[in-house]
This record gives structure tokens, sequence and C-alpha cells, in this order.
């Protein structure tokens, strides 16, 4: 027969582990993860198109609006957009880098960025030296890296 003292010392052990499972089951509930949220991705996976559709327009763009310094604002605004463009673009490649070189891989994919960007900071303050300069220091690598990844194919000129 149980006894009044058997029956408490049998609750004295069986509601505290009834209340950590308690608190066990709502901690799990609490941090349950939460959806991903979403992370860049290639909108088209082969390199030789983001450099032929991606890259290779704002070159040119860019090539031109640089051959003088711009008389207006209009002039400057293509200079402005390219810089940008191939600026944010040093993160595109440095998203894709390959396994094989990839030290060297980002490395030039952060010189196109930094140069882009100072191309683009210099574009905005209407410093064509500082602009025509950074342009010409991204452009040696993009060069640098088709060397390097594409048979020293596509050396351009700025
Ligand atoms: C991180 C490396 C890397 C950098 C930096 C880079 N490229 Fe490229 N580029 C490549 C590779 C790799 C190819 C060859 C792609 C293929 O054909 O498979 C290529 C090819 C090209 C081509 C030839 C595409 C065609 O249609 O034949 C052009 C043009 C080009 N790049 C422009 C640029 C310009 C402009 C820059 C700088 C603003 C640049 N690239 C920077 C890696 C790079």
């Amino acid at each position: 027969m149980t006894t009044f003292k058997q029956t408490l010392r049998c609750m004295a052990i069986v509601l505290p582990l009834i209340a950590v499972a308690v608190m066990i089951q709502y901690s799990a509930t609490a941090t349950e993860p939460a959806p991903e949220d979403p992370k860049p991705e290639a909108v088209a996976d082969s390199m030789h198109h983001l450099m032929e559709y991606y890259f290779e327009p704002q070159f040119h763009k860019l090539k031109e609006a640089m051959a003088k310094e711009p008389a207006d604002g209009a002039g400057w605004k293509p200079i402005k957009s390219a810089t940008l463009i191939l600026g944010e673009g040093g993160n595109l490649l440095i998203h894709r880098a390959p396994e094989e070189g990839k030290a060297d891989w980002l490395h030039e994919g952060e010189e196109i960025r930094k140069h882009g960007k100072m191309a683009y900071d210099a574009a905005r303050k209407k410093d064509f030296a500082t602009a025509r300069k950074q342009y010409e220091s991204m452009v040696r690598h993009c060069n640098s890296c088709h060397r390097k990844f594409a048979d020293g194919k596509y050396q351009l000129t700025p």
C-alpha cells in the first residue's frame, strides 16, 4: 500500500521532471530556425556571358565617355554609371570565385571593386584626372585577370 509520504516523495521527483520537459519543449519551439534569407545567386552561370553582356558594354560606354573631360553634367553621367556598375561587378566576380586559383581570382575581383569605387567617387566630384587614373588601374586588372584565367586573351586598351 502506498503511504502518503511515498506519494509526496514520488511527486517531488516527477513534478520537476515535468517542469524541465515543458521548458525544453518551449525553448525548442522558440529557437526554431527562421526561414532562410535570400543569398546572392547567379542569373547567368556562364562567365563568358557575364563578361560579354555585363562587363563589356559598360567598358565600351566608359571608354567613350572617358576619352576627354566631360563638358557638363550629362557627360559625367555615363562615367558615374559605368564605374558604379563595373565596381559592383567586382562583387559579382568575388561571388563566383572558382576553386582553382581562388586567391588570385578574389584579388582581381577586389581590385576591380576598389578602383571602380575610386573612379566613381572621383566622377561624383567631377575630378577627371583621378577618375581617369583609377579607370586605367581598373582596366589593368581586367587585363591581369584575363592573363591568368583567359589564356591572355582580351587585353583591353583604356
Ligand atoms: C576575376 C577575373 C576577371 C576579371 C577581373 C575580369 N574578367 Fe573579363 N573575363 C574573365 C574570363 C575568365 C573570361 C573568359 C570567359 C570565357 O570565355 O569563358 C573573360 C572574358 C572577357 C571578355 C570577352 C568576352 C567575349 O565576349 O568574348 C571581355 C570583353 C571581358 N572579359 C571584359 C572584362 C572587363 C571590361 C573587365 C574589367 C572591368 C574584366 N573583363 C575583368 C575573367 C575576368
